[in-house]
């Protein structure tokens, strides 16, 4: 078992990283919230299929009293109409304050079922037992809880930590493949922004992570969450540090956004955005033409997209823009100056900004 604890005074919590961690589920939550509260295990109908009856049975066998609510999937349902219905259903099972809310999912379980916890109420406890890679290293840590409105991705939201993260290592082996990548793009983040030891320890062993030997999975998701969680212990609210995190975002977000969410996943979308981000710290004079070549035969090796999809270098530019990240439609960079290193970047001329897209 792997333990790691994120600071945060008195909203500090622990991130368990293990294999079938699910079945002991009951009693990682007992040790926090009182016998007999009202569990709430929000997921999708798959994901239930595969894992429900083993997760609720552990809280069950620790005296809690239990309900399931299954969102459908698919990142629509991540919606205001949504976190309704779950409010209607948190209200008919008589839940309270000391109810708990556990996100049992993805990405879109986890945020979704975060921002009903940070409103039921005013604010009830939730854990998060995240089950793709890309929420086990990334969403499930650091408080970050949001629906999306029509106008854009993540647009109504909190910061609002949860009590405990439970990441069984076991779930990822039903994960399709493509999710498992999307996934390691995030990992692969983490290596070129804070740890060229975890660039190099990937580079090493990447067919056995493809393969998710444990003790490789254990040790990419332990070092991949204990950058996020130092990250976010010095800038909780992403007033500037956290910022750190969207390497390959700004590209990435533009990408997402200019083909509807629905060509590429998040995690591909950032690995190409990682490769224009790495040919900008070169073009920039950031970095060598090495680092930026490293990142690049990185993702490809991991089998992730490498190439930007038929968009105009103007509409690119101009979605960068409009992301909700950039301040006064200025657009924040995060370059690489070497594997392990970054630098923010604001003041990027349109024509290098082109040239690079082009290329
Ligand atoms: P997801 O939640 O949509 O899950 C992907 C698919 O995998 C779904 O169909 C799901 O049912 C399935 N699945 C999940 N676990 C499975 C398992 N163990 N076995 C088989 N199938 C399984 O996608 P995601 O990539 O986990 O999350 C994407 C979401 O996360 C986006 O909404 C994004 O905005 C959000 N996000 C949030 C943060 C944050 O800090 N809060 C960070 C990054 C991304
Ligand atoms: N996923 C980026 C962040 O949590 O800040």
């Amino acid at each position: 078992m792997k333990r790691l604890k994120i600071d945060l005074g008195d909203r500090s919590y622990e991130i368990l990283i293990a294999q079938n961690l699910l079945a002991q589920a009951g009693e990682y939550l007992s040790r926090l919230f009182r016998p007999q509260s009202r569990v709430v295990v929000v997921t999708q109908p798959s994901i239930n299929r595969l894992y429900g009856e083993k997760l609720v049975t552990s809280l069950q066998m620790a005296g809690f009293r239990t309900k399931t609510i299954e969102v459908p999937e698919g990142e629509q349902y991540k919606s205001l109409q949504e976190a309704e219905k779950m409010f209607d259903q948190l209200l008919d099972f008589s839940c309270d304050r000391q109810s708990v809310l556990v996100a049992f999912g993805g990405g879109v379980i986890g945020d979704l079922t975060g921002f009903v916890a940070a409103t039921f109420m005013r604010g009830v406890p939730f854990v998060q037992v995240p089950t793709t890679l890309l929420s086990q290293v990334d969403s499930s840590v650091g408080g970050k809880t949001a629906v999306n409105h029509p106008k854009g991705k993540n647009l109504i939201g909190a910061f609002y930590q949860p009590r405990l993260v439970l990441i069984d290592l076991d779930t990822l082996k039903t994960l399709p493949a493509d999710e498992f990548r999307a996934g390691l793009a995030e990992v692969i983040k983490y290596g070129v922004i804070k740890d060229a030891a975890l660039f190099d320890y990937l580079g090493v062993h990447v067919e056995r992570i493809l393969a998710l030997d444990t003790d490789r999975l254990s040790h990419i998701i332990e070092t991949s969450c204990a950058i996020k969680a130092k990250v976010v212990e010095l800038d909780e609210k992403e007033t500037n540090y956290r910022r750190i995190l969207n390497f390959g975002h700004t590209i990435g977000h533009a990408i997402e956004a200019l083909t509807s969410y629905t060509a590429f996943k998040h995690g591909e979308c950032v690995a190409i955005g990682m490769i224009y981000a790495g040919r900008l710290s070169k073009e920039t004079g950031h970095c060598s033409e090495e680092v930026s070549r490293r990142i690049y035969s990185l993702v490809k090796r991991f089998g992730l997209p490498t190439d930007l999809p038929d968009l105009a270098a103007e509409a690119i530019i101009e979605a960068m823009r409009l992301d909700k990240k950039a301040a006064d439609q200025k657009i924040m960079f995060v370059l690489v100056k070497e594997i392990g290193q970054i630098e923010f970047v604001e003041n990027i001329s349109e024509m290098t900004l082109r040239k690079v897209l082009e290329n």
